[in-house]
């Protein structure tokens, strides 16, 4: 049995799998045409964070392969009532097929998944979005081929997101230049275990020079709230705009996980501008999704 708690969980063998995989389901879904493995098998979403675009891939996405779903959230169920996750784990995954979570520290899901019966889904944690880079990924083999050796700009945050993109970087074969404000680094472990994929840079107008796509996220991540003014004096140099995208190569596409803030962390004339692929990346969750969940629950098919 497979977990999916971060983007180094499966190798790069794998995902060559998935990409394809992805591509296939996407087309049978463009052309109507029903592909219903998971006849009979429940998921179960977990979210003790909000979403939209984590909320709907899954949901729609299992329905689509023949399965159902199941939603719960902290306020909703005794997760919020301090029920141990241990046991939670134990109930939850002995009525379902298959567990997305969304929360906040990884050691959580680690423990929910220790526990489970199941594979389990990292839907978003403080560390690591493994699902929205599976997703970013696809999307870029969509529209310029494969990422082998290619070079991703990250602007910003060193959250969740630049955390996984190191990973991908490392297990994939590209390159991930990265800037962010002083005090809000990467996870300092993982730069120096991704140490050939990575370079740091202090000045994000440097980091963007070259590169094949420029990315950003949210200056305050779904937890940090309290610190939202304080990150905002911090980033104000961090907005991916005209000239950063100038400075990367004449083809560099834009790309951001979304929820956006236009003015903030990225220029109007950027997120809705012509190198910007947002709305594939977005639609893409549930593509790749739907190719990771028949994987974790079938293996490799055909
Ligand atoms: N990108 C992403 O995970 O979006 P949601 O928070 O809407 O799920
Ligand atoms: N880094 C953001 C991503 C939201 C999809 C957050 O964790 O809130």
């Amino acid at each position: 049995m497979k977990h999916y708690l971060q983007f180094n969980d499966l190798s790069a063998d794998e995902y060559t799998y998935l990409f394809e995989r992805a591509a296939l389901i996407k087309k049978k879904f463009k052309a109507y045409e029903k592909h219903h493995p998971l006849v009979d098998r429940t998921l179960a979403m977990i979210f003790e964070k909000a979403s939209t675009r984590t909320r709907v891939s899954f949901e729609a996405g299992m329905y689509q392969l023949g399965g159902s779903v199941v939603h719960l959230t902290t306020g909703d169920s005794q997760l919020g009532r301090a029920e141990p996750i241990e046991d939670s784990a134990k109930v939850i995954s002995r009525m379902v097929d298959l567990v997305m979570i969304r929360t906040y520290e990884q050691t959580k899901i680690e423990s929910f998944a220790a526990h489970s019966r199941v594979p389990v889904i990292n839907g978003l944690t403080n560390e690591f979005h493994p699902c929205q880079i599976l997703a970013d990924i696809f999307t870029f083999i969509e529209h310029r081929g494969s990422i082998q050796g290619k070079t991703v700009a990250w602007v910003g945050d060193g959250n969740n997101m630049a955390n996984t993109w190191l990973q991908a970087a490392a297990l994939l074969g590209f390159k991930v230049h990265v800037s962010t404000p002083r005090g809000y680094e990467v996870d300092e472990k993982l730069a120096g275990a991704t140490a050939g994929s990575n370079q740091f840079f202090s000045d994000p107008l440097e980091a963007c020079k070259g590169a094949d796509l420029v990315t950003t996220d949210v200056w305050t991540s779904m937890g940090y709230e309290a610190e939202n003014e304080e990150r905002k004096k911090a980033f104000a140099d961090w907005c991916v705009d005209a000239e950063m995208m100038a400075a990367a190569k004449p083809d560099a596409l834009f790309m951001h996980c979304l929820p956006a803030h236009r003015g903030e962390e990225v220029e109007a004339d950027v997120i809705d501008g012509p190198q910007s692929v947002v709305w594939d990346e977005a639609e893409n969750r549930m593509h790749a999704q739907k190719a990771l969940m028949e994987y974790l629950l079938l293996g490799k098919v055909a």
